[in-house]
């Protein structure tokens, strides 16, 4: 199995704008929890005193079950001892630390030398170590570091006591075979003593290409947001890597806890939450991601779904019709709908309808099943039949 790490309330919430009250926060942690995941990443408890009690309250709750609960905390002592604090409640904590290990971020950013940054995170593992049993590392810009000095540091971690390495695409920069062949070196050093996560942002549109390919090299865990939110332009996302990996298990032979069913609500949920849009198009998601609009594809669909459908839409939570009616739409499209909404048609109707509707069609988007029934009373008026004789 692969293990699903949500951060949505923690990279996810760093999303410009995309940041969410404590009740908001706790709201999305316990669908989280429904929707299956292993690890809810709750915050960054330094942050301010808001985070550390939103993560606190997210820790109370799953006190007895449910997934680790995890914070966010800076390789400082401070930060440490702050997110200790606020995820002890949680049945099974976990801290998370970091340090970026890229000279441009040494440099840069950090203002420290190779050897200083080796030192902070011995010391800083072994005390995140002290405070819980779960202690997560990670060299943020991984991809971008010198190769022998990010295993260095690795190396350090592992020593130090941390028993997951997080393997940062920070920038969204490593390219699939990149990010594979890195990862398959991490998991090949440290075998089974470690789990090896991936985490990886969309800059060029490769996060869960990325993610996937990490998985393929043996990492079994991988950090993830609903709906790909995110720093700049994202984290891979949940509901992507998830029904990646159920629909093409025969090409990685690995699943997710995840109730997949629970996806659309939970996006519906962190859309409404955070205020960011979800793009009509979003892969497994969005409102058109299972929606036919073309005539060749109705009919297909309708003749056989896995013409043009690789997942059932109820198996990720939609409900209802997904074939669009508009002018693409053909008389395959026409009669099944009319079926659908209970009225009983045949070819006779179908077809003395079909010109009023593709009329209807080229002035609106959509034809609604209400723009039918009014075609279908119309229809009723000018002929004068009534009831089932319209079936014909
Ligand atoms: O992208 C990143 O590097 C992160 C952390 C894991 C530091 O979000
Ligand atoms: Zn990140």
């Amino acid at each position: 199995m692969v293990q699903v790490f949500d951060t949505t309330l923690r990279d996810g919430e760093q999303a410009p704008g995309g940041g969410m009250a404590g009740t908001a926060k706790l709201a999305v942690a316990r669908q989280l929890a429904r929707l299956g995941v292993d690890v809810v990443e709750a915050g960054f408890p330094s942050a301010s005193a808001a985070e550390f009690e939103a993560v606190g309250a997210i820790a109370a709750e799953f006190r007895e079950r449910g997934p680790v609960v995890c914070g966010m905390a800076r390789a400082t002592a401070a930060d440490i001892d702050r997110c200790a604090l606020a995820v002890t409640r949680a049945a099974r904590p976990r801290i998370h630390t970091f340090l970026a290990t890229s000279d441009i971020h040494l440099q840069h950013k950090l203002h420290i030398t190779r050897s200083e940054a080796l030192r902070t995170v011995a010391a800083m593992v072994r005390q995140a170590r002290r405070r819980v049993a779960e202690v997560q590392f990670s060299p943020e810009d991984a991809t971008r570091s010198a190769p022998a000095f990010l295993l260095a540091v690795l190396d350090e971690a592992v020593a130090a006591g941390a028993s997951i390495l997080n393997i940062p695409d920070t920038v969204g920069y490593a390219t699939p075979e990149e990010y594979g062949a890195l990862l398959l070196t991490v998991v090949e050093r440290y075998g089974s003593a470690v789990t090896v996560s991936a985490h990886c942002h969309d800059d060029l549109g490769l996060a869960v290409a990325n993610s996937l390919a990490a998985v393929g090299s043996g990492a079994r865990q991988v950090e993830c947001t609903i709906n790909g939110i995110g720093e700049r332009a994202g984290n891979a996302a949940l509901e992507e890597v998830v029904m990646a990996l159920r629909t093409r298990r025969d090409r990685l032979g690995l699943d997710t806890a995840i109730d997949a069913t629970g996806l659309v609500r939970t996006s519906r949920m962190v859309e409404r939450l955070t205020r960011i849009r979800v793009p009509p198009n979003k892969a497994v998601v969005g409102k058109n991601a299972f929606a036919h609009q073309s005539g060749i594809h109705q009919a297909g669909v309708l003749e056989h779904r896995a013409t043009y459908e690789i997942m059932r839409r109820e198996s990720v939570g939609f409900e209802g019709e997904s074939i669009v009616l508009g002018k693409l739409s053909g008389r395959h499209a026409l009669k099944a709908r009319l079926l659908g909404i209970g009225v009983p048609v045949g070819d006779a109707l179908v077809n003395r309808l079909f010109p009023r509707f593709k009329a209807l069609a080229n002035t609106k988007r959509r034809v609604s099943d209400t723009d039918l029934e009014r075609l279908v009373a119309s229809e009723r008026g000018l002929t004068s039949l009534e009831g089932g004789a319209n079936a014909r």
